[in-house]
């Protein structure tokens, strides 16, 4: 297996080698979604968790909406935190990252102690099944579909059955009564909020939603390195809101946030390709951005003061991923970033 395959589908050797910094040569978002479940372990809120595991009832329905390749599902039954048996539904629109669950989700079952089968009335969907599991469910039967969240929630709101039809003339378990449980990890923040009411609408009253690592609104690196002030009206996705590293004050301040990836000189896990590929994601976003009022100055006074400049310059927001790459390389970047873990509960 190559480098590149490894990168891929990011279940590689190369994937998990602890602490290569090597900038990679390609990239993709499912390992970007593998890479980031040890930073979300941490950060995960302890508390909210608990609180979750007392919430949801024995043998509970679950849709996870957003769950990409499904680390959700893995954490929840590594962590044992759902019991009986579990009907869970899991919908992502990247075929992707959907593609690479189906793969992920039963290899990780079996070396957690499950048979895995095929349903023979449902071919798509996965049985995880062990006996008497102390912790975690003894059966989860798990439904991966590519479909849109927000419109698979409209669907369960106005079905009456233990089905419900989707446009593309598949269905999905979806309990009359509604779900127990809604999960969206890193997901809310992308939505509108008419969308996210749409979305607890498929929560049976009395049920939970779970959101966590939902981004709050600051996302930087340290140590400091600035290429951009973004001016007020400069509206960029949630990810690269705040490009200067700064001294991470205000990242530290306030609950919910962690500090993921402390700035040893050997990341963890693969939390290396991590973080160039959170680098690579500011680079996009901010190679494509609308003009800013002033671009600012960077620090190492290689370009001018930034006055009166009307956009970020390419050649700079280049040399500052160049930079960023290379601290990643010597194991000396750190990412923070403010989230919030929300545990709700629907009236009823
Ligand atoms: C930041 S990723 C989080 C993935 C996963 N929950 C995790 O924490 O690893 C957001 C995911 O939401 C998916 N997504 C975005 N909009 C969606 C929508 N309207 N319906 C379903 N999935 C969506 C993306 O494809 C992506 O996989």
């Amino acid at each position: 297996m190559t480098e590149d395959d490894d990168a891929e589908n990011g279940t590689g050797a190369e994937a998990r080698r602890p602490g290569d910094g090597r900038e990679p040569a390609t990239y993709s978002t499912q390992r970007y979604l593998a890479a980031k479940r040890t930073v979300d372990d941490r950060a995960l809120d302890e508390g909210v968790l608990d609180r979750l595991a007392r919430s949801v009832p024995d043998s509970p329905a679950v849709l996870e909406v957003g769950a990409g390749i499904g680390t959700m599902v893995e954490r929840l039954l590594d962590r044992g935190l759902l019991s009986g048996a579990v009907t869970y539904v899991a919908v992502d629109l990247d075929a992707a990252s959907v593609a690479a669950a189906r793969e992920r989700l039963p290899e990780r079952a079996r070396a957690a102690g499950y048979e895995v089968r095929r349903p023979a009335d449902d071919p798509a969907s996965f049985v995880f099944e062990r006996d008497g599991a102390a912790d975690g469910p003894e059966r989860l039967t798990l439904t991966l579909r590519v479909a849109d969240a927000v419109a698979v929630a409209d669907a369960i709101a106005g079905a009456n059955g233990d089905r419900v039809d989707l446009d593309d003339g598949t269905t999905l378990p979806a309990p009359a009564a509604g779900f127990d449980l809604l999960v969206g990890a890193a997901f809310l923040d992308l939505l509108s909020w008419p969308a996210v009411e749409t979305l607890v609408g498929a929560v049976r009253p009395g049920g939970h939603c779970y959101f966590p690592i939902t981004f709050d609104g600051t996302t930087t690196f340290a140590p400091a390195d600035v290429v951009a002030a973004a001016g007020s009206d400069w509206n960029v996705s949630p990810a690269t809101t705040a490009v200067d590293a700064g001294a991470g004050a205000g990242a530290r301040a306030g609950a919910g946030h962690r500090d993921p990836v402390p700035g040893t000189a050997q990341y963890p896990a693969d939390e290396a390709y991590f973080l160039h590929h959170l680098v690579e994601l500011v680079r996009g976003a901010l190679s494509s951005g609308p003009e800013t009022a002033d671009a600012g100055a960077e620090p190492d006074g290689d370009e001018g003061d930034g006055e009166g400049e009307s956009s970020v310059d390419a050649g700079r927001v280049e040399r500052w991923a160049r930079r960023r790459h290379a601290a990643v390389a010597r194991g000396e970047l750190r990412y923070l970033t403010h989230q919030v873990d929300v545990l709700g509960r629907r009236r009823g």
